[in-house]
């Protein structure tokens, strides 16, 4: 089984992602996660990729579509998948189609989270993370124990350098120009898409999730 996360900057894809992964034992593909590990790296992918997301805008396809090519040709074809801020434009989507049967999957449904702008901007207002643990935080919503430290590093953690209001603006401008269209790509298609109401608690999200995944692809707690 392989699944899209899609929604809005802030929605909580990664936050769900997370406690899916754990709870399903799948895998998950998160473009945004890589190219910020390929900065931090200091690679090629990393240094092409900062302009765009310091902008708050899209990296270009080829460079997604090969990134994501070559992580699941890592992958065995057992694992299942979620592909969290992947496809973000509908060539993207198209490339996906055509890499899946390559590596021996097929697209079980989209998740598409739904939030209002003021929810998804107090949030990652409040977002905070660890570089040493990956943890993510929220001052409002999700504080460490200690402010500004990480529970399990005890390292001080960052706001991310897209987070600042004029590029939080940018970005959410890009995923209703160019993501939000992929909803009605996938439902002209025979693809699944599941609408979740992203506006509630992370306990009250997951918990919707995971029955709509279960009641529309009969997904459980048994894995793909
Ligand atoms: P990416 O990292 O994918 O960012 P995004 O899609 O904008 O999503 P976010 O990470 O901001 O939010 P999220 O939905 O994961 O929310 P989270 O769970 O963290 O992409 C960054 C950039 O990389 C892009 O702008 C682009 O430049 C580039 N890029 C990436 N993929 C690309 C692609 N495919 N093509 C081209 N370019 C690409 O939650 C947010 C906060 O809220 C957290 O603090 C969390 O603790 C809190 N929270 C979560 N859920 C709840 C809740 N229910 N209640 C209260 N608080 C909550």
């Amino acid at each position: 089984m392989n699944v899209i996360l899609l929604g809005p900057p802030g929605v909580g894809k990664g936050t769900q992602g997370e406690l899916l992964m754990e709870a399903l034992g799948w895998e998950r593909i998160a473009t945004g996660d890589l190219l910020r590990a390929a900065r931090r790296e200091g690679t090629e992918l990393g240094r092409k990729a900062q302009e765009y997301m310091d902008a708050g805008e899209l990296v270009p396809d080829d460079l997604i579509v090969a990134l994501v090519e070559e992580r699941l040709e890592d992958l065995s074809s057992d694992t299942g998948v979620l592909f969290d801020g992947f496809p973000r434009t509908v060539p993207q989507a198209e490339a996906l189609s055509e890499v899946l049967p390559r590596v021996g999957r097929e697209l079980g449904g989209v998740v598409v989270f739904e939030c209002p702008d003021e929810v998804l901007q107090k949030r990652i207002s409040g977002r905070r993370h660890s570089p040493d643990s990956g943890r993510v935080y929220n001052v409002y919503f999700d504080p460490p124990e200690t402010e500004g430290i990480c529970d399990e590093a005890g390292t001080p953690l960052v706001h991310r350098q897209d987070d600042r209001p004029e590029t939080v603006a940018r970005r959410l401008e890009v995923y209703k120009e160019q993501t939000a269209p992929l909803i009605r790509h996938y439902e002209n298609s025979s693809t699944p898409v599941l609408r979740i109401d992203g506006d509630q608690s992370m306990d009250e999200v997951q918990t919707a999730l995971r029955s709509a995944l279960d009641e529309e692809l009969g997904v459980g707690d048994s894995g793909a």
